[in-house]
């Protein structure tokens, strides 16, 4: 059976659902012991001393945003080659977004633009509160250079880190936080691991932390009570926030626990796929997301860029008719109805650029190597027609 049906997709084994099985057997279904040991896990992989598990990357971007004290006015900057959710986020707490172009070889927010934006936001007295950059395909932005724009201009970091659990920069694995405020990691299907639906926040701070695990539980908190309210101890919760139902079930956690244990052999099946894929596609003049020698991605997306719109389009045409899947990350934020007031089109070349040319191919554990040569070798007979 071919495996080249979809761009990428979940890899489940028996392990996998002999844990989901045992918390089904268990006491607990919703947030748990489960839920702590991935939490664990997850802090573990990322070298980061907090973790908190959630129900999405899209619940995690919204409470990191609120523990980080996102209000009603404030503004976030992004980038436009992202998920929907990543600016929705922001747009729940009553922020305004702006958009900063892309970088044309990492795909990810250019960080000369946004020095240059902050310049002129920093004369008009108009800086963000919080720029989220996004690891966009599991490719590691420069966060030692951001930083030092975060130190200078006075903004948070919130990481979209959806895409990039098991990736590593320079410095440090993602979601480490050495660089900024906090980092959201998603488990949805689509990426290199899942929870089924999931999301977890890495961050440094203790507080952060304590706020944000008492926001994805309405508020809510059985410890350090205020009054006692004649109830015995054991008995007492009170709410000190308004905070939501984001937690993550135990059935879940569980998924997401045993997949972990395969991360890094996983990282490196991708990253064996990718070289596959740059070694045939290369000499052809396709041009792959640049990736800094000394940085790992997690290889969730593979995104290639042709020569123009027409030549995009047609090798979309050839692997359709071949039963293989394509897709396109993303199109841009401002592009979309609900977003057209985020930004003008004439204001993002780089990103037009990208948009018109680009096509993420199929990257996921089950492929074979025979069949992403295939993919390439489709791909060549468009070339060179
Ligand atoms: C960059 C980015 N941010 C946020 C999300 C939202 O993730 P979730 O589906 O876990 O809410 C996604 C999901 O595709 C994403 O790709």
């Amino acid at each position: 059976m071919s495996h080249l049906s979809s761009y990428s997709c979940q890899s489940i084994d028996q392990d996998d659902i002999d844990a989901v099985v045992a918390v089904l057997n268990s006491e607990f279904l919703t947030q748990g012991p489960a839920t702590a040991a991935f939490e664990r896990a997850v802090a573990n992989a990322t070298n980061s001393p907090f973790a908190c598990a959630v129900s999405s990357a899209t619940a995690g971007l919204h409470l990191a945003l609120v523990g980080l004290g996102l209000l009603e006015g404030d503004s976030v900057w992004t980038t436009p080659n992202t998920f929907v959710a990543t600016v929705n986020a922001a747009l729940y707490c009553g922020a305004s977004v702006r958009l900063i172009d892309i970088d044309s070889e990492t795909l990810n927010i250019n960080l000369d633009c946004l020095e240059r934006a902050l310049q002129e936001a920093d004369r008009d007295g108009q800086l963000p509160k919080i720029v989220i950059p996004v690891h966009f395909g599991g490719n590691p932005v420069n966060m030692e250079k951001l930083s030092r724009l975060s130190d200078k201009y006075g903004f948070k970091v919130l990481e979209d880190a959806s895409h990039a659990l098991g990736s590593r920069s320079q410095h440090e694995t993602i979601g480490q936080c050495e660089f900024s405020d906090a980092a959201v990691f998603s488990f949805h299907p689509v990426k290199p691991l899942t929870s089924g639906e999931g999301g977890v926040i890495t961050c440094k701070s203790q507080n952060l932390h304590a706020l944000i695990s008492r926001l994805r539980s309405h508020g809510v908190s059985r410890e350090n009570l205020n009054a006692q309210h004649g109830l015995p101890e054991e008995l007492s919760y009170e709410q000190t926030d308004l905070g939501w139902n984001y937690r993550l079930s135990d059935i879940n956690a569980a998924l997401g626990t045993s997949q972990l244990g395969k991360l890094k052999t996983r990282v490196e099946e991708r990253v064996r796929l990718r070289e596959i894929y740059k070694n045939e596609l290369q000499p052809y003049a396709v041009k792959l997301q640049r990736i800094d020698t000394d940085c790992c991605s997690s290889n969730h997306l593979l995104v290639a860029q042709f020569e123009n719109q027409s030549m995009r389009n047609e090798v979309h045409n050839s692997l359709r008719a071949s039963n293989i899947a394509t897709n396109f990350h993303y199109i841009p934020i401002y592009r979309h109805p609900y977003h057209k007031n985020i930004g003008k089109i004439t204001d993002f070349p780089i990103m037009e650029s990208y948009f018109s040319t680009g096509l993420t191919l199929p990257l996921h554990i089950k492929l074979t190597i025979n069949e992403v040569k295939q993919v390439c070798t489709k791909i060549k007979e468009v070339i060179s027609q």
